[in-house]
């Protein structure tokens, strides 16, 4: 068994935190999980979705972290050596191979949507929020969005960046760019909630939000609870392996199950403070919270238009959404990356560019569907909102699936046991109930209901 990586190891294991975390934390936990929340009237959502991380995301996050740590290698290679260690079937490497196309997937639109933010810096600076209403803020966001050369500017822009730091690697890249940033990020968050909570409708947000209201579901259950599944996958980054390489990268004394609460904790911290500064915006400029993946792009604008120095302090905000949405991209590029060097010999500058260009193109499809291309859907939706519901809410529960199933079944009792370095205790015990029986039935049965399947056969 390997001890390290041949891409390298974090140096520290505070470092795999910092990037684990890195990649936990981004737009999908600022501008995901408010629109998604919003769409499915709040509190209801978010209890299905705090449920989620707890029961499937924490165990498949610890289950993806130790595969990773054994295998040391990209997500394909990793199963195809813990396939032959624990004698199970080869074709079990699809786990790997879903990942990459899954990863195409969300980066492509993933870019796409962190150029809005890229677009918003330059805006904020300029003023042009400045006394803005509800309207106006959504002019300015649809003047972006329709207007598909600037869309292609910045994407072109952010996968550039993307390249740059996967090119440079693990030490030198990934683990540099998140040390600062994100809790610059966080810092910039808790203002904005102080802020939101003196000048908005804060009552209402908490209300909205902590209030389940399961009315709300009526008539769309199925799919709100696979949305709140969905989005607890997204927003952990799991299911495509983008845990799992940076599993690979850290040293055998590190915790894996303290480590994955650590990082899911800090995950769902940022997306509920996210809530919380965007909800009180919403309700107090009378907006609808449903109003879709614009929602952060036309509400945060009046909040910074309003408030004292707000022109540098959004200029900011959306500085740092940038930096967090990097800090995710680049774990979607990674396996793939990783891949290419291991089994192409590729050096790693080449497979980056490579694997850049290739959603960079696919990318360009996303933003057209936003304008050019608007008359063009798949089931009622656009190609950019086809790949963010097919990803989530279908290819990254899968692949969880498969990593359960795996982790709980296929793998040896003693390999997770060694691996996970817990002992015969409870805990081990608990996250070993959890991979087995609770996380594939549950991921299992959100996706039959969503597709109406229980009702068909008369369960629902
Ligand atoms: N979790 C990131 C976010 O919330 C997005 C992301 C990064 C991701 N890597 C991933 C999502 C892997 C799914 C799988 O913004």
């Amino acid at each position: 068994m390997a001890v390290t990586s041949i891409h390298g190891m974090w140096s520290t294991r505070l470092a795999f935190i910092l990037a684990a975390s890195g990649s936990a934390v981004g737009l999908g936990n600022i501008w995901r999980f408010p629109y998604a929340a919003g769409e499915y009237g709040g509190g209801a959502f978010v209890l299905v979705y705090l449920i989620c991380v707890a029961a499937i995301g924490i165990p498949i996050m610890m289950a993806e972290i130790m595969l990773g740590r054994r295998g040391r290698q990209s997500p394909i290679n990793t199963m195809r050596t813990l396939t032959a260690q624990e004698g199970r079937a080869g074709s079990w490497q699809v786990v790997g191979w879903m990942g990459i196309v899954t990863a195409f997937l969300i980066l492509s639109f993933y870019s796409v949507i962190a150029g809005w933010a890229l677009a918003y810096v330059f805006r904020a600076a300029a003023g042009a929020f400045n006394g803005i209403d509800g309207v106006a803020a959504g002019e300015i966001f649809a003047s972006l969005v329709g207007d598909a050369e600037r869309l292609l500017a910045w994407h072109t822009i952010f996968m550039a960046m993307v390249v740059l730091v996967v090119s440079r690697g693990v030490a030198s890249g990934l683990e540099k760019a998140v040390r600062y940033l994100m809790p610059a990020l966080f810092v910039l968050l808790v203002v904005m909630v102080i802020y939101a909570a003196s000048a908005g409708d804060f009552a209402g947000a908490i209300d909205y939000l902590f209030a389940p209201d399961f009315e709300k579901f009526k008539g769309h259950a199925g799919e709100a609870i696979l949305s709140a599944m969905g989005q607890a996958f997204f927003s952990l980054s799991l299911g495509m392996g983008a845990i799992m390489i940076y599993g690979s990268y850290l040293g055998r004394d590190a915790s894996i199950a303290r480590n994955s609460v650590i990082v899911a904790s800090m995950d769902t911290l940022v997306a509920l403070l996210a809530g919380l500064a965007i909800f009180p915006v919403v309700f107090a400029n009378g907006l609808a919270p449903d109003s879709g993946p614009g929602l952060i792009f036309q509400t945060l604008p009046i909040a910074f238009g309003e408030m004292p120095g707000g022109q540098l302090f959004g200029a900011l905000f959306f500085v740092l959404l940038v930096f967090a949405a990097w800090t995710s991209a680049i774990s979607l590029l990674e396996p793939l990356v990783a891949w290419l060097v291991e089994n192409l010999s590729f050096s790693r500058v080449r497979a980056s560019i490579l694997a850049g260009l290739t959603v960079w193109l696919l990318g360009i499809a996303c933003l057209l569907s936003l304008n050019e291309w608007s008359g063009f859907t798949v089931f009622g939706k656009g190609i950019l909102d086809l790949f963010d519901f097919l990803t989530a809410n279908i290819l990254l529960p899968l692949g969880g699936i498969l990593i359960a199933i795996f982790a709980g079944w296929k793998m040896a009792r003693a390999s997770s046991l060694d691996e996970l370095r817990l002992g015969e205790g409870l805990v081990y015990r608990a996250w070993r109930m959890l991979i087995r029986y609770v996380a594939p039935t549950a991921v299992m049965l959100v996706m039959l209901n969503a597709l109406g399947i229980l009702k068909l056969i008369g369960l629902d």
